[in-house]
């Protein structure tokens, strides 16, 4: 059989070191753990417009429909601010997730005890905490239509359009309702049923996903604003929260923050599945392309190694492999081992990149 395979989209910004960080990790894996993955390059984002003229080739995008998993670092950079929106470094992403039908986005909120400090809130708040945000991500108002920005008599409007159909609704339920059988349970759905029609159904839905298929799961319903409150008053009470692509996004950089840096999250888009029984599946850190430190060897690795964690585990079934990955990280945490953005006001001296990188090799190492 051949091995599984990979196709990293470094991207822009801090994505190359980041992800220079993870070959060595996938090296590793095949060295030490006789797991060898076929992995290819290529590019996304700014990068990608700088040698096409566009943020995604055709080609790029049909090698990512191709591959059983894509690992991408990160797109954007001020360079490209002014360029039309069609061919934004964000587009590239979008694309992505849209063509691969990347419905179930995956962004897992857990506060490591070596960095319970670091959260803005008190302690006893996010100590233990361990959410997973499924946010819908192939549609809502991100790709509804009419959009765009149009004349109406002697001014313009700028309009874009919230929907879902039921099946959009219904499958990111199931997501949801899956992974809380693995975890705690409980899944708390999102919106704004209170104003938004899209919201009545998607309330609707939830609740008929649940009463006939999830039936053992814990559900309730919020308003997103109310659960954005929530989730800085007491984060703990929620298990798996659902919602739509929109509030996905507001709530899932509150829910990053709780943990103290956004610098060591992870994430998993997720399709559904290919012939070959895995998931179409993207793996990519919820931090940026921080332009500001890129090129300085200051950016935390972490996040772009906790995606690869999760991609052992969803796309290639490596539960256990994924575990010791994550315990090394939280090894070299509880050592002591901190990048820039983990330096409390009092400062110390940060690690490089690489150094963190290397950090958690020797924790795999000593692992075995
Ligand atoms: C995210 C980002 C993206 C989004 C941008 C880069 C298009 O904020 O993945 O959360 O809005 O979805
Ligand atoms: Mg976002």
């Amino acid at each position: 059989m051949s091995n599984p395979s990979l196709l990293i989209l470094a991207g822009d910004g801090i994505g190359p070191e980041v992800m220079a960080e993870v070959k060595k990790i996938i090296a590793w894996y095949g060295d030490k753990r006789a797991l060898k993955f076929d992995v290819s390059e290529d590019l996304v984002g700014g990068c990608a417009y700088d040698v096409h003229g566009k943020p995604l080739a055709d080609e790029t995008m049909a090698k990512a429909q191709e591959v059983d998993a894509v690992l991408l670092g990160a797109v954007g950079g001020p360079q490209y601010d002014n360029l039309d929106f069609s061919v934004k470094p964000e587009r590239g992403l979008l694309r992505l997730r849209k063509e691969m039908d990347l419905y179930a986005n995956l962004r897992p909120a857990q506060c490591f005890d070596a960095l319970a400090d670091f959260s803005s809130l008190k302690k006893d708040v996010v100590a233990g905490l361990d959410i997973m945000i499924v946010r819908e991500l192939t549609s809502g108002v991100y790709f509804g239509e009419p959009r765009g920005i149009f004349t109406e008599g002697n001014e313009r409007v700028g309009i874009n359009t919230q929907r879902y159909t039921e099946s959009e609704i219904a499958r990111v339920a199931r997501s949801a309702f899956e992974l809380a059988r693995k975890r705690g349970n409980k899944v708390c759905s999102m919106e704004k049923a209170n104003v938004m029609e899209s919201g009545v159904l998607w309330r609707e839905v939830v609740q008929k996903v649940h009463d006939e298929e999830y039936p053992d799961v814990q559900l309730s319903h919020m308003y997103a604003d109310a659960g954005a409150m929530q989730l800085t008053r007491w984060p703990k009470q929620f298990d798996v929260i659902v919602t739509d692509n929109l509030f996905g996004d507001l709530l899932s950089d509150l829910a990053a923050m709780l943990t103290g840096s956004l610098g060591m999250l992870p994430s998993a888009s997720l399709g559904a599945p290919m012939a070959n029984g895995r998931p179409k599946a993207l793996y990519e850190p919820v931090h940026g392309s921080a332009p500001d430190i890129a090129g300085q060897g200051k950016a935390n690795p972490i996040a772009c190694i906790l995606s690869f964690a999760m991609a052992l585990r969803y796309s290639f079934d490596q539960g256990t492999e994924a575990d010791r990955l994550e315990k090394a990280v939280e090894k070299v945490l509880a050592d002591g081992l901190r990048t820039a953005d983990l330096m409390g006001p009092e400062g110390g001296s940060p690690v490089s990149t690489s150094a963190m990188g290397d950090a958690v090799i020797a924790a795999l190492d000593a692992s075995l």
